[in-house]
């Protein structure tokens, strides 16, 4: 008798953590608990017990009842919970698009120029953000208290009274990874540095403090203006589309001779500059221990800098530097 009843705890148990809703959970109280229920029929059945199993048995049987009907109710919450939940879900509204974010327009600028750059043969590296004055100026033919030094306001981390080398600053331009470049490669390459530099001025329309330049050197036995014309002819028309008219001028930066810049014709028809350039200064070849003369075997070759901003505001006609920055969604999607 005693083994027939946790026999029949287990089992009653099982059924009604079993029970998987209301009609179910149902169907195992009467089984168990009904009129005709396998519990009830064992309880009356304990009057024609001796006295002494009486004794012992029927509280037994009583404590399972209790026991019983309280996991039952538990259950019933459980599904009660359950259902509330599916009430709520309501599958035959009809859905929403979930709103997806995109790349930032300089992104996919960056992207792009990347792009056009590798499929001429050209790698991309990059460099430090936090740059000494010694890469940032002095190897670049811009020595300490040369008049040049102005053209770049600078944001200085460290300065005073300690050497070019650990003198510290915001790059004011990519140029210093050229320097990083030569210093660790021999030539001949060509490369493009793209990254973000810093301007301690004044903010409007076209300036920021921060913005997005892309670098390029070519260095070999025998590049020349010819080289960089191509390789510039052939960005700036991938970039922009045939029939983009441009022209070069003659024009002044320490770290190369001659200097030059390139103007593109805008759709109301002025020119803009979109880069300087010019043939790397001998200097700047001393600096990183290259020989400067090609009849002695040495080398020679282009550079150039141009703003990455000013790119994606011509070809998307972007009125304002600032908006690239001002994390406006209502400007970033359009693009
Ligand atoms: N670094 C210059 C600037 O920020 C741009 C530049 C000019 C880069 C001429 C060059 C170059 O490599 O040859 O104003």
């Amino acid at each position: 008798m005693e083994k027939f009843l946790t026999g029949l705890k287990k089992k009653a148990l099982m059924d009604v953590s079993k029970a998987a809703d209301r009609t179910a959970l149902e169907a195992v109280r009467v089984g168990y608990l009904g009129r005709k229920g396998e519990l009830t029929a064992l309880l009356r059945s304990l009057k024609d017990l001796p006295l002494e199993e009486r004794r012992r048995l029927g509280p037994e049987a009583n404590a399972l009842r209790g026991e019983l009907e309280a996991a039952i109710q538990e259950r019933s919450r459980a599904i009660a919970a359950a259902e509330k939940i599916e009430e709520r879900l309501d599958i035959t509204k009809p859905g929403h698009r979930m709103p997806r974010g995109h790349l930032h327009l300089l992104s996919k600028v960056d992207a792009e120029v990347r792009r056009i750059f590798t499929s001429l043969n050209f790698s991309v590296v990059e460099g430090p953000e936090l740059e000494t004055a010694y890469h940032n100026f002095n190897t670049l033919n811009i020595p300490a208290d040369h008049p040049a030094r102005d053209a770049w306001d600078t944001f200085w981390i460290r300065r005073e009274g300690k050497s070019p080398m650990e003198q510290l600053l915001l790059r004011t331009h990519t140029s210093p990874v050229q320097i990083r470049y030569m210093q660790t490669h021999e030539p001949p390459f060509q490369i493009i540095a793209p990254g973000r530099v810093f301007r301690y001025e004044a903010t409007d329309a076209s300036h920021a403090f921060n913005f997005y330049q892309v670098e390029g050197l070519m260095v070999g036995s025998d590049v020349s203006l010819a080289n960089f014309k191509y390789v510039v002819e052939t960005f700036l028309v991938q970039f922009f589309g045939k029939g983009t008219e441009f022209r070069f001028r003659p024009s002044y930066f320490p770290f190369v001779e001659p200097g030059l810049e390139v103007d593109m014709r805008r759709k109301g028809g002025d020119w803009l500059e979109v880069m300087g350039a010019g043939m790397v200064h001998r200097n700047v070849f001393d600096a990183v221990r290259y020989n400067p003369d090609p009849p002695a075997g040495g080398v020679q070759g282009f550079a150039f800098g141009m703003g990455l901003d000013r790119l994606a505001m011509l070809r998307y006609n972007v009125p304002d530097i600032r908006l690239f920055y001002s994390g406006d969604v209502r400007f970033t999607q359009q693009f």
